[in-house]
């Protein structure tokens, strides 16, 4: 178990805290959680101290709590110190060394690693000054969370949201996880083609690319150098990945072949369109009859091609399937030579497409294993640690 000591700033992001702490607990952590005065605005201590089964400290000097437990004690208590949300002006005390408050002491008393998951406005993000005091708190060798790019609680769009908790978690899992992919070279592909059949339409399919961006911030995490091949979906690109955006399998192909050379593995997450319009019309299709015929031909199998190179990475297919799931996945890994298969089911309630959930079941030569029902950052993570060990084996 660690302990872990939760530190909450004023902002509207702290109403998130609840459940991180819940995530926590639920993870096997021992939590203490501090707050500001400004977070307690925002969330009630006593809900904190519910769902943490601890008091929750406030004040810097409190005759109470210092019986009970010291701030110095707190502080030596804590195995990992984790700022969550850290507003604007907690980041800049603490890049000074400001201690007026209970966090902000504690950051100065701690000895232990300091996470912290920025949340704040936009504009107040990319603000010079909060980007002077974010390179000091790196050069303090603090850990930084986000934050995300997205839709604010203040109705502007940008970089400050806070990471959602379950991510917090995985990330705080993964910095402790051994850098099981350190300096491998791992490229990834996501989310779904377009094939167009004229200026204004073309056929796709419900990939949101969650599970190979999840699978590309993990891989990340884990110590490998990471390219992504993306088809056109509505994430954020992802920090200090190189990420090539495409459109249709064509061009998925092509950017794939491209950078294969020297990638010590391949995941094909993406939803390649297994057929393609003969030709894009140039001019938009006029109605016409009650029945109209599309021609499609094949797209090229880009996970078959690269398994078939002579000097070819590592290579993991996905294999999604709505009937007959191990049968499905078994005819993949044989037929297109690939050294794991992880399939998922999709159309059903929960998981696969576009679900911030999923579940696997992973194949390889005569091996096997499930990963349950979780998120797809966790499940990213154990899907890499198991391709980590069969590189190794
Ligand atoms: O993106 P999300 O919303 O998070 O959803 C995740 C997912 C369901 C898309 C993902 O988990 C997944 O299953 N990806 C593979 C989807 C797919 O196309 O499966 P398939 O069984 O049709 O293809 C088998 C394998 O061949 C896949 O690795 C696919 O990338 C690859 N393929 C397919 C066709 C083609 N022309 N080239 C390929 O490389």
């Amino acid at each position: 178990m660690k302990r872990i000591l939760l530190g909450i700033s004023g902002g509207i992001a702290a109403y998130k805290s609840a459940e991180l702490v819940r995530l926590l607990r639920k993870n096997d952590y021992e939590i203490r959680v501090v707050m500001t005065h400004a977070a307690t605005q925002f969330i009630t201590p006593l809900t904190l101290q519910a769902l943490s089964g601890h008091a929750v400290h406030t004040q810097l000097l409190d005759a109470n709590q210092e019986n009970a437990m010291g701030h110095i004690n707190l502080a030596r208590w804590a195995e990992l110190f984790l700022i969550a949300p850290a507003s604007a002006n907690c980041m800049a005390k603490l890049s000074l060394g400001i201690a007026d408050d209970l966090l902000s002491t504690l950051y100065l008393a701690a000895e232990c690693p300091v996470y912290i998951a920025p949340a704040m406005n936009q504009a107040m993000w990319n603000k010079p000054v909060t980007q002077e005091n974010l390179k000091r708190l790196a050069q303090h060798k603090v850990s930084v969370i986000g934050p995300e790019a997205g839709s604010q609680a203040c109705g502007e769009v940008g970089y400050g949201r806070m990471t959602e908790p379950s991510d917090i978690l995985a990330q705080l899992n993964a910095f402790h996880a051994p850098q099981l992919l350190l300096n491998k070279k791992i490229l990834i592909s996501a989310g779904p083609t377009r094939e167009a059949l004229d200026p204004v339409r073309y056929i796709t399919n419900r990939s949101s690319g969650k599970m190979g961006y999840a699978l590309a911030q993990q891989a990340q995490l884990l110590g490998a150098k990471v390219t992504l091949v993306s088809g056109p979906v509505p994430l954020a690109t992802p920090k200090n990945i190189h990420t090539i955006y495409v459109e249709s399998a064509a061009e998925m192909y092509t950017a794939v072949m491209q950078q294969v050379a020297g990638q010590d593995i391949f995941i094909s997450a993406a939803a390649v369109a297994d057929y393609t319009p003969d030709k894009m019309q140039t001019e938009k299709i006029k109605k016409q009859g009650d029945i109209t015929q599309l021609s499609l031909h094949k797209t090229q199998d880009i996970v078959a091609s690269v398994a078939s190179l002579a000097n070819k990475p590592f290579t993991v297919g996905f294999a999604a399937e709505t009937d007959n799931l191990e049968h499905y996945a078994l005819d993949k890994l044989q037929r297109k030579n690939l050294d794991m298969i992880a399939a998922n089911w999709v159309g059903q309630a929960e998981g696969g497409f576009d679900s911030a959930y999923n579940a696997l079941q992973v194949y390889w030569q005569n091996g096997q294993k499930t990963l349950t029902m979780t998120n797809k950052t966790q499940l990213a993570n154990q899907l890499l640690t198991l391709i980590a060990e069969r590189l190794d084996a």
